[in-house]
């Protein structure tokens, strides 16, 4: 399959946006870019269109999808009960990084829900996937558009790296602004509850809701307690590389990276390094990358996904991270680093 590239970086092509909803509503794929990551999207409301998402990612057909809406009217559609929760939480952070889980209503296929009888709903900022999700019929299923297991992409050259050829079309919208997936809350299941923590934090949602939990899945070191969210058992975000995350004091982090870095290199061994504009300097005989500055949080979510890519183009057998523990989004950012460390951490 050829695989077209429409370029969107400075805003909606209407023409292009048609041709992108035409593939939708054939059943298609089209890749779009959302404020979070980019998304893989099909008709939701078509099982075969999803089900070709499942096969283009090699994604396991237990994990459900996010249906992305572009008007809150939409909700009605594939939710049985649309909780007063619901209303709340669209107000204040819709369209945005928030995905629900609802109660799904008949029209949504159990191909699109992995089976289950919940839909998670999401609304996107990103203008270019509203006009798409409008032009698509208003309804797109959308994982990120990884292949299953790599980072999620944060930019449409990254989404190429895993689906051309694959799927009928990737819209260019430039890098992801936030660079981490959607933050997910249960609305179904008596206090609400964080699936997925993202740009939208536990505090934030609290203001709005009053009782929020954390999914006890992913916070408890018993490997007993699955994660309600199917996708989060997966080990996600997996650089090719053998990661470490090493997590303490400033001075003996670094020290320590060093002193871990030499004796790779008495083996022979090339190491990579994730570090930030404060402490790359302090580096030596290491590839070191800088994932941002630890006065911006921003940057350092923003980067994540696209330097763990970087790090699979190069010969490195090791790397070594600092930790991130940040104020508004340190929960995400550290969430998906210790996954794709596979719960590697080296306490210094
Ligand atoms: O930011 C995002 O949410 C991005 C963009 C493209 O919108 N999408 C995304 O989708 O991250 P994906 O498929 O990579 O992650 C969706 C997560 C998975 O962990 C999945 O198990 C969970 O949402 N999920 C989906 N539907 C669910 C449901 N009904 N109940 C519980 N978890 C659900
Ligand atoms: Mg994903």
């Amino acid at each position: 399959m050829k695989t077209v590239m429409e370029v969107m970086r400075d805003g909606i092509d209407e023409q292009g946006i048609r041709r992108a909803g035409d593939i939708l509503k054939q059943g298609g794929l089209v890749a779009f870019p959302t404020e979070t990551v980019y998304g893989l999207g099909a008709n939701a409301l078509d099982e075969t269109a999803s089900a070709k998402i499942y096969s283009a990612k090699g994604r396991p057909s237990d994990n459900p999808l996010i249906v992305h809406i572009a008007d809150w009217e939409a909700i009605y559609r594939i939710a049985a009960e649309v909780p007063v929760q619901a209303k709340r939480l669209a107000d204040a952070f819709w369209p945005g990084p928030l995905t629900m889980i609802l109660k799904k209503s008949d029209e949504v296929p159990l191909a699109t829900t992995g089976g289950l009888d919940t839909v998670a709903v999401r609304m996107p900022a990103n203008e270019v996937a509203r006009a798409l999700i409008r032009a698509g019929g208003g309804y797109v299923a959308a994982p990120s558009a990884n292949t299953s297991g790599r980072p999620s992409p944060t930019t449409a050259q990254h989404v190429a790296q895993d689906m051309d050829g694959v799927i009928d079309m990737i819209i260019d919208g430039g890098a992801a602004d936030i660079g981490l997936e959607s933050t997910i809350v249960d609305l179904t299941d008596g206090v609400p509850t964080i699936l997925r923590p993202g740009y939208i934090n536990e505090a934030m949602l609290a203001a709005v809701l009053g009782d929020v939990e954390m999914d006890r899945g992913l916070t408890a070191d018993d490997a007993q307690i699955h994660p309600k969210a199917p996708g989060m058992k997966y080990r996600h975000y997996a650089p090719k590389a053998q990661l470490y995350i090493v997590e303490g004091e400033t001075d003996l982090v670094r020290e320590r990276i060093n002193e871990l870095t030499a004796q790779h290199a008495a083996r022979g061994e090339s190491v990579g390094v994730i570090g930030t504009d404060e402490s790359s300097a302090c580096y030596h005989g290491s590839i070191v990358k800088s994932i941002g500055s630890r006065e911006d949080e921003g940057s350092i979510a923003h980067h994540l996904y696209a330097i763990l890519r970087e790090f699979d183009e190069m010969d490195v057998s090791v790397i070594y991270s600092e930790s991130f523990d940040t104020p508004q989004m340190g929960q995400a950012i550290m969430n998906r680093l210790i996954k794709a460390a596979g719960h590697q951490i080296i306490p210094v």
